[in-house]
């Protein structure tokens, strides 16, 4: 069977997605490793491996994510292309959420960083980004839970309790205020005490983390009409996510989508953006980086 692989070299971990030659998902595994170059080469062999495919059976490789640029050569020979995480993340987000590039859709990467993708009439644009991320919130379980197992600090959380740590508004003001319902946060862990339990602060931690992505995506939604907002990266797959992404939306109007495959949004928009890409490639005048045994750009 011919496939195309989409390969996300994230800050923390890599993804690969295959797509068959009609285009459907073949499917998808993640993989950790502790560089880039053993990162692809092991999420290819495992793929190949668990999806029973060949060498002979990937047509094209296309690279993205922050990991990419440590890869500029083919890999085994299959032409390997590179594309930007923004157009890839954008791209796959859509997809998984079953919206069209020429809609109005904002596509959120929570990963180690945050960023913040506008896709609008056919054109991907990343808007900017955010240092509040996965990596913050390992960081700050670290240094505050000693865990830097995110299974377990949200595990933790499950039986925390938000009053303990985060200062809302019904705790600073008597009197309602216009859009702000008394238990929208005034400040995350503005009650931290000197001995929180540890279930608290690793709520609060979730809390902090996903608020301010929901706050940030909610302001870049703002005078724009996007009402969709597709979340992706692994971050998506903790339960508290859709539970906090919940709150904000009901308090900025907006539709917060998790799509199924989530976490591979970046590797699928590389590998579905192949053909395409390719073909506007090709229209192109040459530029440099398209020698034969070096990995091309696409966009
Ligand atoms: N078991 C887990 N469940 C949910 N989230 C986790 C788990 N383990 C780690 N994480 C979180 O996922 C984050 C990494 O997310 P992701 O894999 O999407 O990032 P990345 O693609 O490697 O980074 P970036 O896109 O910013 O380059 C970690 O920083 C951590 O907070
Ligand atoms: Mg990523």
């Amino acid at each position: 069977m011919e496939a195309v692989l989409g390969i996300d070299l994230g800050g923390s971990t890599t993804k690969i997605a295959g797509l068959a030659g009609n285009g459907g998902l073949i499917g998808v595994l993640q993989v950790r490793a502790s560089d880039q170059i053993t990162s692809v080469y092991g999420a290819i062999g495992h793929f190949l491996q668990e999806y029973g495919l060949e060498l002979k059976d990937i047509t094209k490789i296309v690279l993205t994510g922050v990991g990419a640029s440590y890869v500029d050569c083919d890999l085994y020979n299959i032409p390997t292309y590179r594309m930007t995480e923004f157009q890839a993340v954008g791209r796959g987000g859509c997809r998984l959420a079953g919206f069209d590039l020429s809609g109005q859709t904002l596509v959120v990467s929570m990963g180690t960083g945050t960023a913040f993708i506008r896709v609008c009439g056919g054109s991907i644009t990343h808007i900017g980004g955010s240092g509040i991320g996965g990596g913050t919130l390992v960081g700050l379980s670290v240094g505050l839970l000693r865990e830097k197992d995110i299974a377990e600090v949200a595990r933790l959380a499950e039986s925390g309790d938000l009053d303990n740590v985060d200062l809302t508004i019904g705790d600073i003001t008597r009197g309602p205020l216009p859009n702000l319902p008394p238990h929208a946060t005034a400040a995350n862990f503005g009650k931290m005490k000197y001995n929180p339990e540890p279930a608290d602060v690793a709520l609060g931690l979730l809390n902090l983390v996903f608020q301010v992505v929901g706050i940030m995506a909610a302001f870049a939604c703002k005078n724009s009409g996007i009402k969709d907002v597709v979340l992706t990266g692994t971050l998506t797959t903790l339960v508290k996510a859709r539970e906090i992404f919940a709150e904000v939306a009901k308090l900025h109007g907006l539709n917060f989508i998790i799509p199924e495959h989530s976490v591979f949004a970046g590797a699928i928009g590389a590998a579905s953006a192949a053909e395409e890409e390719l073909a506007r490639a090709a229209a192109r005048p040459p530029e440099g980086g398209g020698a034969a045994g070096r990995a091309k750009t696409l966009v």
